[in-house]
């Protein structure tokens, strides 16, 4: 499945995640600038943090209990804030896109 990230100035990161890997990871994996995924994917660091699409909200769900207090450490937090590596790639996410924070960027 594909997910496009999208820069604070707007440039488009589009790249291939594989079924069962995070977000975070398939950032990680293609050097995407903004997140860095420091605690492994462990809700722990709020390195991840991105602001998901109105249309994808919905299919990538919302902030568990444990990001949402995570997201209390991190820098411009909204409504449609989720740490990605918390959300798990699959087909139903095909064509995800993905603001990244500027505060991280
Ligand atoms: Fe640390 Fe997501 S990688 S909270």
């Amino acid at each position: 499945p594909r997910v496009t990230f999208i820069e604070p100035n707007g440039t488009e990161h589009p790249v291939e995640i594989a079924n069962g890997y995070s977000v975070m990871e398939g950032a990680l994996n293609n050097s995407i600038r903004g997140i860095d995924g420091d605690c492994g994917g462990n809700c722990a660091c709020g390195t991840c943090h991105v602001y998901v699409a109105a249309e994808w909200r919905e299919r990538t769900g919302r902030q568990s209990e444990m990001e949402h207090d995570m997201l209390e450490f991190a820098e411009g937090v909204r409504e449609d804030s989720r740490l990605c590596c918390q959300i798990e790639m699959s087909d139903t996410l095909d064509g995800l896109v993905v603001h990244i924070a500027d505060s991280q960027h």
